[in-house]
């Protein structure tokens, strides 16, 4: 690390140990720095096909659900869209990546601290100049990533709706994904569309299914057999691994209004006990990573991804 770097890795630091006593402890435990690809991040994408499914109630709720569970988890804000992360928290950052990629700030300064310690790389703008970087720009940025590593249990990204490149690149680059679906026609089938693009395209085989606004376990398991049975006819080797359900729950509807994640205001509602569910099933979940599944690698593949779309598609 050079000094430009160490800078950044304190300043970071100081951020965290200011918002939270348990996560400074938890630094402590794993401070040497050493990198164990057991202990590495995990980073995962979720997405839909469907706007309004509730992806970013889930990133925020779920974010906050592994942390009470003992884990540092970043949220990057990759939605484009108008009710991003910051309003469930109640935030208005200031800054986004879009000044990192431009060298005007380092990520210390423009990360920001959410409820319980969740920390959020607000993004906006900043995502669409992803495809766009020089190499100098992408060396610099990846640097900046390389700090998180060891500072960060999960990294969630909260994706925008939908097949477009933005959202694939995002899928593609992190190493999990989890599609979030609604018992909603329409939100069904785009969901299918959506895996289907990633699997004949990309190659993709591996998602995490959500149900959300459900109203039982019942129905829930119901649209997840008809989803993945269909998927399983038209798309040999995939798979699709049901992680559970969140109920339609009008209290997280009141917590949005409220700017405060339900977790956080009602707790024991039946979503939140859901959103303690979905945590416990994930963290559970972590035979199927690769080696290279840290946030570095996100950044590289995302980057290395963007440009040779855009190669692909001459623009
Ligand atoms: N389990 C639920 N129960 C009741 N209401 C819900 C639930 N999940 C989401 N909602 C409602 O749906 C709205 C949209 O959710 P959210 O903004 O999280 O979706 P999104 O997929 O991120 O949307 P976009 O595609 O626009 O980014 C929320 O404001 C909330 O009112
Ligand atoms: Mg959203």
């Amino acid at each position: 690390m050079g000094n430009k770097e160490m800078d950044q890795a304190t300043n970071l630091r100081r951020m965290i140990k200011g918002e939270s006593d348990r996560i400074y402890k938890l630094k402590k435990d794993n401070r040497d720095g050493s990198f164990s690809p057991i202990n590495r991040p995990r980073v995962i994408a979720i997405t839909s096909g469907k706007g309004g499914v509730g992806k970013t109630s889930v990133v925020g709720n779920l974010a906050i659900a592994c942390q009470r569970m003992g884990k540092r988890v970043l949220i990057f804000d990759a939605d484009l869209g108008l009710a991003n992360i910051d309003i469930i928290f109640g935030l208005n950052p200031r800054h986004n990546i879009k000044e990192v990629i431009e060298g005007e700030k380092e990520l210390s300064q423009i990360i920001v601290k959410g409820p319980e310690g969740v920390a959020i790389i607000p993004a906006s703008s900043g995502v669409q100049e992803l495809a766009h970087l020089t190499e100098g720009q992408k060396i610099n940025l990846l640097n900046e990533f390389d700090i998180l590593n060891n500072m960060f249990d999960i990294l969630l990204i909260d994706t925008g709706a939908g097949i477009s490149s933005n959202v694939i690149y995002f899928n593609l680059a992190a190493e999990e994904r989890m599609v979030v679906v609604t018992p909603e026609p329409t939100s069904i089938t785009d969901a299918y569309a959506l895996i289907k693009v990633m699997f004949y395209q990309h190659g993709t085989k591996n998602f995490f299914l959500l149900l959300n606004m459900v109203k039982d376990e019942k129905e829930a398991k119901s649209v997840y057999k008809n989803l993945s049975r269909v998927v399983a006819r038209f798309m040999g080797g995939i798979s699709i691994d049901y992680t559970g359900f969140i109920p339609l729950d009008s209290l997280l509807q009141e917590s949005v209004s409220r700017r405060e994640p339900v977790v956080c205001c009602y707790p024991e509602s039946s979503s939140s006990n859901s959103f303690k569910e979905l945590a416990k099933y994930l963290l559970r979940q972590t035979d199927r990573r690769t080696i290279d599944g840290n946030i570095k690698f996100f950044w590289k593949r995302l980057m290395a991804g963007a440009i040779d779309k855009e190669n692909e598609v001459g623009d």
